[in-house]
């Protein structure tokens, strides 16, 4: 297995309480796959990328867990190891609202040189190279590295980040909703290009998202969370059309017609239960278990379901 995350548990401490924002989490990615992490807003998915790329700062805290690439424990290793030795180079991060997070006063090439540099690749002309291999690999004319960020429309920005994020061919690229902020057109290209990556290039890539739509067209396998828990883990296709958990089953249905976004609804505060299952107070099928007794996974048609009731579930899909 390429990546394994076992038993994550990550918390945010502030003064007077602790914020649980993961709790439990495993899942397996499989080399060469395109993998959904989906889940409404709060649900723990950019903690969860944070996590595995050793990003998670104060107040935030890694409480317990294992991340494995190919059987090395990520977390346990010394973080000027993980930095020099993993990080862009194994496994690298396009961070959410990302077109934000390139430097205004650099200009695109600049940005390739200090990645290259901070893993002690000096050789500028060879960095130039790869540069506009990549731009042209995310169809960008090689004029844009001489460009700086505001010169660029968003979309050009997502491509330019998304280049670098191959600068060190990773096995792994992580990418946190790299479409939200785009139109429907160029949300498009750069979902065909996610594509195209994956192919051509063999990158893993662990797609976040709050759109259903995108994980269908996308990924092979979908992780779906609720307030920092995964409740269903399956083949993306059997998932969306035969959803096993309650809250798979409300995702998948509050698509509306056109665009296939869910509604974005972020789980309010004091929504989340002390006790039993967290999506009890908002579940269709609750039952006096779900309220004192968090369920365990049950492994059921090649799926991982988080859910006492999921073959009620199940049978009302038809
Ligand atoms: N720096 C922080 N300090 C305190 N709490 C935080 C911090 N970052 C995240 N949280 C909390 O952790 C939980 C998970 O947040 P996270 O950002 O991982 O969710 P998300 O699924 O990525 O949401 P979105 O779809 O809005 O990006 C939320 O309850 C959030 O309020
Ligand atoms: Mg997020």
């Amino acid at each position: 297995m390429l990546l394994e995350v076992k038993n994550l548990s990550v918390s945010y401490f502030l003064e007077d309480k602790e914020i649980p924002a993961l709790r439990d989490i495993n899942f397996d990615v499989e080399k060469g796959e395109i993998i959904s992490i989906i889940g409404e807003s709060g649900s723990g998915k950019t903690t969860l990328a944070k996590s595995i790329i050793r990003q998670i700062k104060k107040p935030g805290k890694i409480i317990s867990g294992k991340v494995l690439l190919e059987g090395n424990d990520l977390l346990a290793m010394d973080y000027s190891k993980f930095k020099r030795d993993i990080l862009w180079k194994e496994i690298s991060y396009v961070p959410q609202a990302s077109q934000n997070s390139l430097n205004g006063v650099m200009r695109i090439i600049d940005h390739f040189y200090d990645t290259a540099l901070s893993h002690n690749w000096k050789n500028k002309e060879e960095v130039n190279k790869k540069a506009k291999e990549l731009l042209k690999m995310v169809a960008l004319d090689e004029k844009v590295l001489k460009m700086y960020p505001h010169e660029l429309s968003g979309g050009m920005k997502q491509r330019v980040l998304i280049a670098l994020s191959l600068l060190l061919t990773p096995k792994i690229v992580i990418m946190d909703e790299p479409v939200s902020a785009l139109d429907v057109v160029t949300q498009r290209r750069i979902i065909d290009l996610i594509v195209n990556i994956n192919k051509e290039l063999g990158t893993t890539i662990l797609f976040i998202t709050h759109d259903i739509a995108l994980t269908k067209y996308l990924s092979t396998k979908t992780v779906v969370m609720y307030a920092g828990r995964v409740m269903e883990i399956g083949n993306t296709y059997e998932v969306i059309f035969k959803p096993y958990h309650p809250y798979t089953q409300a995702l998948v249905n509050s698509i509306p017609s056109i665009h296939g976004e869910i509604s974005v609804r972020s789980i309010k505060e004091g929504e989340i239960p002390l006790h039993g299952c967290p999506f009890y107070p908002r579940c269709p099928y609750t039952m006096e278990e779900c309220k004192v007794k968090e369920p365990d996974f049950y492994h059921v048609d090649g799926r991982e379901v988080r859910c006492f009731m999921y073959d009620k579930v199940r049978k009302s899909n038809g």
